[in-house]
């Protein structure tokens, strides 16, 4: 008898979608098969396909409190003129709320796991506590030359691994999240990689999204970000690069060697007119490339189903080619290539795997018919054919309600928070 058993679904088993029996027992995929196996839960799978959770590898969650607030500008300017100056207003309360709503929309569209950096840190865990979620998060460090700022700064870092690493049970993990090359001083990223191998965690930051950064930091420093980052000894496996838009075929080859993990925000890029990503390239040559959606305000929604089909249109016209990346390796994408780049055992529908798990319903018309689930999956999807999610083997959207959280309540909360960010706006 397991705690779950997910029934009669068609799976993503091996890159192929064929019908079995998954049975869940603690927090982790215990069996996947024909047998006719029993849980103490059991959910029918009939009319459903069954996905490996999808993994958001770069968001910036409580921006959900920004979404629409600041449109149609270039990334410097959006930084500097807007969320800069707005995200100044924030409290902790704020972040705590609007990080539920992130999270009820990543649940509710089969994102089981996210990848965070961003403020108030302590209130993202209270809430991916609470809502049963998975995350890896970071609190977003910037030192700006300024030394003082620098010791702060890494201590908050420091405090907030030391806190809430392994929290919830493992669902929790936490890591080091400084800006991008252009806000941190070399020095100061020397230092937080120094502190993360001590403390044996990941690092996550923003590098080459724009070529504005990529132009300020070869004026200042001589070299391009991801030369820069190689140098000081800043890139191994435990590196995830968000964007990485603007780079060369050696800086490439750099990433490859050193295994750093890159995340491609497609959506985001588009938005902020920063550019296309050589997604393509970098998965032929070998790097773990996985997807995320950025922040609510350069997006505007958690829909990671979005970014899937988008990834695949925009190297499709990229590289002239329709058969560029296939549905099913962007999928992977979307799923063990989040969970691999954070080192977590998930994101596969497999024994051992963590049991983080995504029903959606076949009989939508926009699936109808349905010849291969992969291509429903990659080219058809709204996100609201999810029905049912699980995360560390419990139950947490059941028929598309968020069992753990009270969506009219976080609704309500954040438009009644909207009012004072809309007088900083004028
Ligand atoms: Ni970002």
């Amino acid at each position: 008898m397991f705690d779950l058993v997910v029934k009669d679904g068609l799976c993503f088993v091996d890159g192929e979608f064929v019908k079995a029996n998954v049975g869940v027992e603690g927090n982790q995929i215990a069996y996947v098969g024909r047998e006719d196996v029993r849980g103490e839960l059991e959910i029918d799978a009939r009319e459903k396909i069954v996905i490996p959770g999808l993994f958001n590898a770069h968001t910036h969650l409580a921006m959900t409190l920004f979404r629409g607030y600041a449109e149609d500008l270039p990334l410097k300017e959006w930084l500097e003129n807007k969320i800069w100056k707005v995200e100044k207003l924030l409290t902790a309360r704020d972040v705590y709320w609007g990080s539920l709503l992130g999270i009820l929309e990543m649940l509710k569209s089969g994102t089981t796991a996210f990848s965070d950096l961003y403020m108030f840190m302590d209130e993202v865990a209270k809430a991916v506590g609470e809502s049963g979620i998975r995350a890896v998060l970071s609190y977003g460090m910037a030192d700006r030359g300024d030394e003082d700022k620098a010791k702060k700064e890494l201590k908050i870092g420091t405090d907030f691994v030391r806190n809430w690493d392994n929290a919830f049970n493992g669902r929790i993990r936490a890591v080091f999240g400084p800006h991008a090359p252009y806000t941190c001083t070399p020095d100061f990223l020397v230092r937080v990689k120094e502190k993360a191998r001590e403390l044996n965690t990941h690092v996550h930051i923003h590098v080459s999204e724009t070529r504005w950064e990529v132009e300020y930091v070869r004026e200042r420093y001589g070299k391009t970000p991801v030369r820069l980052l190689e140098d000081i000894g800043f890139l191994d496996e435990k590196t995830v690069l968000a964007h990485v838009v603007w780079i060369d075929d050696e800086e490439m080859r750099i990433l490859r060697d050193k295994k750093v993990s890159v995340v491609h925000c497609p959506i985001s890029n588009l938005k902020l007119a920063s550019g296309i990503a050589r997604v393509k390239e970098m998965h032929d040559l070998g790097i773990n490339v996985c997807l995320g959606t950025d922040g609510a305000s350069s997006n505007n929604t958690y829909n990671l189903f979005e970014e899937i089909k988008m990834t695949s249109l925009l190297q499709k016209v990229t590289t002239g080619r329709a058969d560029a990346l296939k549905a099913k390796e962007v999928l992977r994408m979307a799923t063990e290539n989040g969970y691999k780049a954070y080192g977590l055992k998930g994101g596969k529908i497999e024994r051992g795997y963590l049991a983080d798990l995504v029903l959606i319903d076949r009989r939508k018309p926009n699936f109808c018919p349905t010849y291969d689930p992969i291509n429903s999956l990659v080219y058809a999807s709204y996100g609201c054919e999810v029905t049912h999610v699980v995360v560390d083997g419990e139950l947490v959207v059941e028929d598309g309600i968020v069992l753990t959280l009270d969506e009219d309540r976080i609704i309500d909360k954040v438009e009644g928070l909207k009012e004072k960010f809309i007088l900083e706006r004028t």
